[in-house]
């Protein structure tokens, strides 16, 4: 019988993962399909209580759920730290985090080890979450940078016990950005309709670093054009987007993914 999975979110209309998971569905041969289900929070309990007992594979929780969720499914190690889950595995009734994996692998993936290296994340809600902790873990430098200083204070007090965090506001963020080896944005800023907004300009980069983009709408945002004018090598957001998929897929099939035909996928719908 066809096995179903699926994403949870609100408003999920737009999601990019039916696309890439029913594609490595079906380059494996695999009789299973993705559906995006639009969830109200005052619905989540019984929507996951309901696909787990309707026998469902396995879903994905996006926004606004990623928190909640911990209430309802308990959550792995890297979920319960980071206070997130986007993964939940019905086997073993448990909630994981990809988001930070999928970020590490999509800069392995273009030879970039953190480790040691001095790591600038822009934001601080709950993208960044996952990203600093990650960034942490693995040994980097982390900077974390937010408008609302009081917000990258928390993240950054927070996640120090995983490794170096520092948080800080806006303020000197030329001289940061110039400090870094990696820079990753993970504001809206940037994100449709705010396509010309960026908080970095191609004068504080140079081409001895990493900008990565966790925006995806549009695919070649402003903050990448800066980078790559600046000669920085560049990382965008459906590298991301798909990574942290791949990762989930892996989690519920314990099959690695084919991740460049999930990846042409959704590049060919954008
Ligand atoms: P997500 O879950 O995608 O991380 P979020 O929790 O709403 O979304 O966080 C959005 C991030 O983008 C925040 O760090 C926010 O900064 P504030 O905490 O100061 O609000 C940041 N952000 C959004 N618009 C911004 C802007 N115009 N300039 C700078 N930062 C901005």
């Amino acid at each position: 019988m066809k096995k179903v999975f699926g994403v949870i979110g609100d408003p999920i209309s737009h999601s990019l993962s039916p696309v890439m998971h029913n594609a490595a569905f079906d380059h494996l041969e695999m009789d299973c399909a993705y559906h995006a289900f639009q969830v109200k929070g005052e619905h989540l309990r019984e929507a996951i209580v309901g696909a787990r007992y309707l026998g469902f594979g396995g879903l994905n929780v996006t926004i606004p759920h990623k928190e909640e969720v911990l209430k309802i499914v308990e959550g792995g190690k890297m979920a319960s730290d980071i206070g997130a889950a986007n993964t939940i595995d019905f086997r073993r009734m448990k909630a994981f985090n990809t988001d930070g994996p999928g970020a590490l692998d999509s800069l392995q993936d273009n030879g970039i080890d953190v480790s040691g290296k001095d790591v600038l994340v822009l934001g601080a809600g709950g993208a960044a979450r996952a990203i600093v902790y990650i960034m942490a873990i693995s040994g980097a430098r982390v900077t974390v940078l937010n408008r609302t200083e009081d917000k990258s204070l928390a993240l950054a007090s927070h996640m120090s016990m995983f490794g170096n965090v520092t948080g800080k506001g806006l303020g000197e963020i030329p001289t940061d950005v110039s400090a870094s080896d990696v820079i990753i944005n993970t504001t809206s800023v940037g994100m449709y309709p705010d396509v010309d907004g960026t908080l970095v300009t191609s004068d504080m980069l140079d081409s001895s670093q990493v900008v990565f983009d966790l925006v995806y709408k549009p695919l070649e945002t402003r903050l990448l054009k800066e980078a790559r004018m600046a000669g920085a090598k560049t990382i965008d957001g459906i590298t991301m987007l798909v990574r942290q998929g791949a990762r989930s897929f892996e989690i519920w099939n314990d099959v690695r993914p084919p991740v460049d035909v999930m990846e042409r996928s959704v590049r060919d719908v954008l």
